[in-house]
């Protein structure tokens, strides 16, 4: 087990790989709306990166994956490839974007909802938002990732959600995935103990019905078994010696990176 402790030039790298991650989120907002393909979104999201911010995509051909981000719509828990599908009235989209700059990356994802979403769309959005946000309001050097991920899986049972388990968080730095391996559920007390240093993930799958996915034959989108509705957010963030550094925070995010108000996240 080697999870490598990240210098302060590294975060500083870091920080501006995740402001450029969290930039084409803002970037992409204004398009993500009825009738536009997952495809364009992807183009988009592409020429941006490439041609504006001088940024690579990581997703494209990282092990085989065609495009430059990914599309989950509605039932889709993650790894979509953007296509000819046409988004729609109603439907709920997480758009997950990773950029490499000078050699780190930023690894982010929100929801985004086309015209008006269902009441239960919407509470299954808020719900995976906060438990987000209630992870990693919890990162300090000495906590155990078992503690977060046992709160961020009460937090979503309590809303008679589930919580996927066969994807998780993950540490980030110069590699895209690198260990250590967040899971979003667990035990009090068991697992990693976090280190200033440390960067990784946060980003929690919530189903609307059961926990059970499936992968589809296209070998990358993941899906409900039930086909319930599914979420995801998702923020890179790194250990400071005091809490944490979320590196990917988005202007439209009224939390302070050193103060997300837990009044706001608890059940
Ligand atoms: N961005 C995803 C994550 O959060 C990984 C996408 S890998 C891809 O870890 F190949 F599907 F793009
Ligand atoms: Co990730
Ligand atoms: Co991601």
């Amino acid at each position: 087990m080697t999870i490598t402790l990240k210098t302060p030039q590294e975060h500083e790298k870091m920080r501006v790989a995740g402001k450029l991650a969290a930039d084409v989120l803002e970037m992409i907002s204004d398009f993500v709306v009825a009738g536009v393909t997952t495809g364009e979104l992807d183009q988009r999201c592409h020429d941006f990166m490439v041609n504006e911010q001088q940024t690579i995509p990581a997703p494209l051909n990282y092990h085989g994956f065609p495009k430059s981000i990914c599309t989950s719509v509605n039932h889709q828990v993650c790894h979509g490839i953007p296509g000819h599908k046409k988004l729609k009235d109603g439907d709920i989209i997480n758009i997950d974007i990773t950029v490499i700059k000078d050699e780190y990356h930023g690894d982010t994802s929100k929801m985004f909802v086309v015209g008006q979403p269902s009441i239960l769309a919407k509470r299954l959005i808020e719900t995976t938002q906060k438990s987000m946000y209630l992870g990693i309001s919890m990162v300090k050097p000495g906590v155990r990732l078992g503690d977060i991920g046992h709160a961020i899986q009460t937090f979503a049972e309590s809303k008679k959600y589930s919580i996927v388990r066969e994807y998780c968080g993950h540490g980030i730095g110069r590699v895209f995935h690198e260990e250590p391996q967040v899971l979003h559920y667990g035990k009090p007390d068991t697992g990693v103990i976090l280190e200033e240093g440390m960067t990784f993930t946060i980003e929690p799958m919530v189903n609307a019905g059961k926990r059970q996915v499936k992968l589809l034959s296209d070998e990358w989108t993941v899906v409900t078994k039930d086909r319930s509705l599914s979420a995801q957010y998702e923020h890179t963030l790194g250990v400071t010696s005091t809490g944490f550094e979320i590196f990917t925070l988005r202007s439209d995010e009224a939390i302070e990176a050193d103060s997300i108000p837990l009044h706001l996240i608890k059940p």
